[in-house]
């Protein structure tokens, strides 16, 4: 069993994930609507990946005899501007993303549940590539500036991005 604390900060952690699924899916209909196709598929698939992280936590959570309980999201606000900004919106998510894993890390350790603390060792890893993803696209934004076509180009490449293999780890 979960002990209590840990149940509740893992059940933050899914409401995180779906929250930050539902900022990305909100990028991606705000890019749609600029006409950016690629930039809105790259983050569709963005909002793919966590609700893959939610649904990671939430088979955990049951696997482990305890019980999810949802709540509510909140409507996510998109910052209007350059694709750039909306980039830098979503590098910040992650940064919070990262952080909230941290925390979530620290109480399993605190509450000496190793078992999820092995399970987080995934989530660690996977925020560092999700940073890194999107500072490396972020760099290509600032070399790009306002170079029309320098844009287009960028919105192509993300647009071919490819959805990940889910891990083995899923496949119970
Ligand atoms: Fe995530
Ligand atoms: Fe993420």
């Amino acid at each position: 069993m979960l002990p209590q604390k840990l149940a509740a900060a893992i059940n933050r952690q899914i409401h995180q994930e779906l929250q930050s699924a539902y900022h990305y899916l909100a990028m991606a209909a705000h890019f749609q609507n600029e006409g950016l196709d690629g930039f809105a598929r790259w983050m569709e698939l963005q909002h793919g990946e966590e609700m893959q992280h939610a649904m990671r936590l939430f088979r955990y959570v049951h696997r482990r005899g305890g019980q999810v309980h949802l709540s509510g999201l909140e409507a996510p606000q998109i910052r209007q501007g350059k694709p750039m900004v909306v980039f830098q919106q979503a590098l910040e998510t992650e940064k919070a993303n990262t952080a909230a894993i941290h925390e979530l890390y620290a109480i399993a350790n605190e509450v000496k549940d190793y078992a999820t603390v092995s399970h987080l060792k995934w989530f660690l890893d996977e925020q560092v590539e999700e940073e890194d993803s999107i500072e490396q696209i972020l760099a290509h934004f600032r070399i790009a500036g306002d170079d029309a076509s320098a844009l287009l180009l960028l919105n192509r490449q993300l647009g071919e991005r490819q959805p990940e293999e889910e891990t083995e780890e899923e496949e119970e």
